[in-house]
């Protein structure tokens, strides 16, 4: 049974409608992050959620409850937005009582639920103070602290650490991981950052133009895209077109860029074959080297001969990110980019490269 439901839910704003008609299931204690571009009906389906947006159409289930005209105060949601959204003069303390509608902090009961909520963001002296006097990822915590003070039934945040920057965002997503894990609430995290989305999420849902397009694990979404616009969201990728022209054992074989490569088997046709920087290799110029130069990544026995699709190509310049150097390669009709460890260094520019990668590791796109 699915706690929080979205049945054929849609909403219309004059000519643009998003959400479309969407279903959306999210389970008990699941971290659902429902990730895409701006303008892609996120904040609205959200919204709808928590109440503050009626839907043009469709229902709204809270476990068993049809909630749909339910006002948010009843809904029992805690939110969390960008823009932190807490009250500069009250302190903490009293904002984060204030949910327990009690802004006073009298009540030894309510100071005692308030000093766990400050112990469990880590910071137990902050009651005091005033968000002003806070940084922006502390009064991010005072805010999350706020929406789960009176235990929600579903945990809703926009874009929650978009004010922040790289590395304490990062230091929040597993703070934020932590915490909802420990108390086990269901929660429904929106994010145009597909980065963040893997890193929290147990599941993801890719939005784009009002509608749901894919649904799933974060590692099934990035393995196993079903369009070439959530391969191309979710982490990056290199695409060639091709025919599947045949079968060879378990694979297909597909003619692209001049080449033939195996690909993972489907409905012959033709096909968009992607392929992520990471999993390509140079192929060495000498066999006897082959192992040693980069290609040992290719498969577990390293025999890029025998068992990697290959793809000529000309070096165009390498750029370094630390941990790794990225090498962009004009192809047949197409420039990739591979991505591979430094100790390898860097290939000449105009060079000719062949770059090899294995069949499994193909994502193929049928239209
Ligand atoms: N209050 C509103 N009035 C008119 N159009 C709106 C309103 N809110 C959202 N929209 C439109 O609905 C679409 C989805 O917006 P939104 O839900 O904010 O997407 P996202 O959060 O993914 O960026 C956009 O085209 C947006 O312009
Ligand atoms: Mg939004």
């Amino acid at each position: 049974m699915s706690w929080i439901s979205l049945r054929q839910v849609s909403r219309h704003y004059g000519t643009v409608t998003a959400p479309h008609p969407t279903d959306l299931d999210v389970v008990e204690d699941e971290f659902l992050t429902l990730l895409g571009p701006s303008g892609g009906g996120k904040t609205t389906t959200l919204r709808i959620l928590a109440g503050f947006v009626p839907p043009s159409a469709g229902r709204v289930l809270f476990g068993d409850d049809d909630v749909t005209r339910m006002p948010p105060n009843q809904r029992q949601v805690g939110m969390v937005f960008q823009d932190y959204a807490l009250f500069p003069h009250l302190t903490v303390a009293e904002n984060i009582a204030f949910a327990l509608r009690e802004p006073r902090v009298r009540d030894g009961a309510v100071a005692a639920r308030v000093a766990d909520l400050l112990a469990l963001i880590h910071l137990p002296d902050a009651g005091r103070r005033y968000p002003g006097q806070l940084t922006g990822g502390q009064q991010q915590r005072v805010a999350l602290a706020r929406a789960i003070a009176h235990p929600p039934r579903v945990l809703l945040m926009d874009e929650p650490l978009g004010a922040l920057d790289q590395k304490l965002r990062e230091a929040m997503q597993v703070e934020l991981r932590r915490i909802q894990q420990s108390l086990g609430i269901t929660t429904i995290f929106v994010t145009h950052d597909q980065g963040e989305a893997m890193n929290l999420a147990d599941t993801i849902a890719v939005m784009s133009e009002g509608r749901v397009v894919q649904r799933g694990p974060p590692q099934e979404i990035y393995q196993h895209p079903t369009s070439r616009f959530v391969a191309d969201f979710i982490g990056q990728i290199n695409f060639i077109e091709g025919t599947v022209v045949g079968r060879d054992g378990p694979w297909d074989v597909a003619q692209a860029g001049g080449s033939q490569l195996l690909v993972p088997p489907g409905t012959p046709g033709a096909v968009t074959i992607g392929v992520r920087p990471h999993q390509i290799a140079f192929v060495a110029d000498g066999v006897a080297d082959g192992v040693a130069d980069g290609v040992s990544n290719v498969g577990a026995d390293g025999d890029a001969n025998r068992s990697g699709n290959r793809l000529p190509g000309r070096v165009l310049f390498t750029s370094f990110g630390g941990n790794v150097y990225r090498t962009r390669v004009q192809v047949a009709g197409a420039e990739w980019v591979v991505e591979s460890h430094p100790s390898a260094g860097a290939r000449t520019d105009g060079s000719l490269v062949v770059l090899t990668w294995l069949p499994g590791q193909t994502v193929v796109l049928r239209t």
